[in-house]
């Protein structure tokens, strides 16, 4: 049986629609799925909404439409944002669902019962922007909360609490020996100094001041603390109480996908809920940073909110290949990125379509011109060239990467092949060798050269860029669907025999971005 990778990313709030950094995320996750099925595993990618709490509430109140209705109509964007961009998940889950209900309803019991969930009264100061208590710790010197700038609420409630305290000596040994447990590793220490102060958290609100939640069960006035219910989803999401043997397979996941404003959330609360349930706990959690617009975060008061269809719009793009190469290669995975409009169009116009897309379309050309198209039986090369090893090496350095969630950086392994590969025709000058019989031949095997890193950079891209990854593939005269080609089959020297070009086969597999945007139209 193949080896399992289950990855989640966060499930977003629908308070709002869907914006680029919903989507980086969502990129992020889809690609490492989409590269690990390449080698063979047996993949499930979750992803969803959050759909209780106040700030859901309020929205639709000021829509004038139930909160169920406003999340029936926002979840609908958010599907459809990810189709346009090609999240392939495996599931879309709600915190509305109904297996999902059951499964938080069945937590909250249980914890009663063992005791470790009880009943207290509370004076806290509460920020809605968080769904969460902070602590006088938690806030900046204007006494805000530093995520979002706004002054937290004081509540006074009687509440269900967790025991989380008699969970933090443990929390703190696994966090301390799993490096891997929280990525990047230097966001650890951070959650370890939060730990040192850790208190029992709230898991329950009272109705007075939230409806719009999952009841508590027996209990007439209060409704479940989002964080519970909303973590939570990372479990039912592979059947935990409905669906023994998905739950079996998958189970634990190998990489929570999440941002760095709610790491405390997953390597704490989630971690102490785990613990208690007595679950296994999670592989990893990535932490990845945030993406700001012309250096500036994204808030719907700046009216800068991106999103990835009317970028698409803009930009006149037929699929979001460009969107989600530019998101991944905007900074190093799990540093803080920045779109603007003249970075998306210089960076994807120089790497998809100057380095990437001009090297495979003058090699064709040039096929094309010297011998009609065809690879020559005299064209095909060993991989004992010093190409063929750079090509082979980069195959291994992208899976290397790819393990340790460094999606930026295995990227750019394939860009360096590229490039080298591009000053290789360059030095060799095939178009010189043409000139003279015997220099033919050599002509040949440098195109064929080319043509193998081609294949090599296509399939390794697939994950980031697949529509383009297909063209490459079909140009190259394969019929089958890149999707389906696994990477421990990927080896020097699979390019056919035969005519694989003609004019009507040679297009360019990206097109420059020219077209002057005007900056309302993506609004
Ligand atoms: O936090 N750049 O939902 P959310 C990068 N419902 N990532 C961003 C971003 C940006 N500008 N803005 C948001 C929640 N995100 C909870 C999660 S999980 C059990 C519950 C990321 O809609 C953010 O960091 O506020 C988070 O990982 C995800 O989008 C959803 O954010
Ligand atoms: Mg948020």
């Amino acid at each position: 049986m193949a080896e399992t990778f289950y990855i989640t990313t966060a499930i977003d709030y629908v308070n709002g629609l869907p914006h680029i950094g919903h989507a980086y995320e969502k990129i992020a996750a889809d690609i490492l799925a989409r590269h690990f099925k390449q080698r063979g595993k047996d993949v499930f990618l979750l992803t969803g909404s959050d759909e209780h709490g106040i700030k859901i509430q309020k929205t639709a109140q000021e829509r004038g439409i139930s909160p169920k209705e406003h999340c029936d109509e926002t979840s609908v964007e958010f599907k459809k944002a990810w189709a346009k961009i090609d999240i392939d998940y495996d599931r879309y889950i709600r915190t509305t669902d109904e297996d999902h209900i059951k499964l938080v309803q069945w937590m909250f019991k249980e914890l009663l019962k063992k005791g470790d969930i009880y009943k207290s009264s509370y004076t806290g100061l509460y920020c809605d922007g968080c769904e969460a208590f902070l602590s006088a710790r938690d806030l900046d010197e204007n006494g805000c909360c530093p995520t979002h700038q706004k002054k937290p609420q004081e509540i006074q409630e009687e509440n269900y609490f967790f025991k989380l305290s008699k969970y933090k000596d443990r929390i703190i040994e696994h966090i301390k020996t799993h490096p891997n447990f929280i990525l990047p590793e230097y966001r650890a220490a951070e959650i370890l100094n939060q730990l040192e102060n850790i208190e029992d958290i709230s898991v329950s609100r009272s109705k007075k001041s939230v409806t719009w939640g999952i009841d508590v069960p027996n209990d007439e006035e209060q409704i479940i603390y989002v964080w519970m219910d909303a973590l939570s989803n990372y479990i039912t999401g592979v059947g935990c109480l409905e669906d023994k043997e998905l739950f079996n397979r998958y189970w634990p996941c190998d990489i929570h996908m999440i941002g760095k404003d709610i790491l405390k959330f997953h390597s704490i609360y989630w971690i102490g809920f785990l613990m208690a349930m007595e679950i296994e706990l999670p592989k990893t959690i990535f932490a990845h940073g945030w993406i700001t617009i012309d250096e500036t975060k994204m808030s719907k008061s700046l009216g800068n909110v991106i999103s990835p269809a009317s970028l698409m719009e803009a930009f006149e793009l037929q699929d979001a290949d460009s969107i989600r190469y530019f998101l991944m290669t905007t900074a190093p995975f799990g540093k803080d990125g920045n779109y603007s409009d003249e970075e998306f169009k210089a960076k994807v116009n120089a790497d998809l379509a100057n380095n990437l897309g001009n090297l495979l379309n003058r090699t064709l050309s040039m096929l094309l011109k010297y011998f009609d198209g065809e690879i020559k039986d005299f064209a095909i090369t060993d991989c004992s060239s010093e190409i063929a090893k750079l090509a082979e090496q980069t195959a291994q350095d992208v899976k290397a990467k790819f393990d340790s969630c460094q999606i930026t950086e295995a990227i750019e392994k394939v860009l360096l092949l590229v490039d080298h590969t591009n000053k290789y025709v360059n030095d060799t000058a095939p178009w010189s060798l043409a000139k003279t019989e015997e220099g033919l031949k050599e002509c040949a095997k440098v195109l064929y050269n080319v043509l193998e890193t081609m294949r090599f950079a296509g399939i390794l891209l697939y994950p980031v860029i697949p529509n383009i990854s297909q063209k490459i593939y079909n140009q190259l005269g394969f019929e089958d669907i890149i999707k389906n080609i696994k990477l421990e089959e990927l080896e020097w020297g699979e390019l056919k025999t035969g005519k694989i070009a003609s004019k009507e086969t040679i297009n360019p597999v990206f097109l420059r971005l020219d077209s002057e945007i005007a900056q309302d139209k993506k609004k």
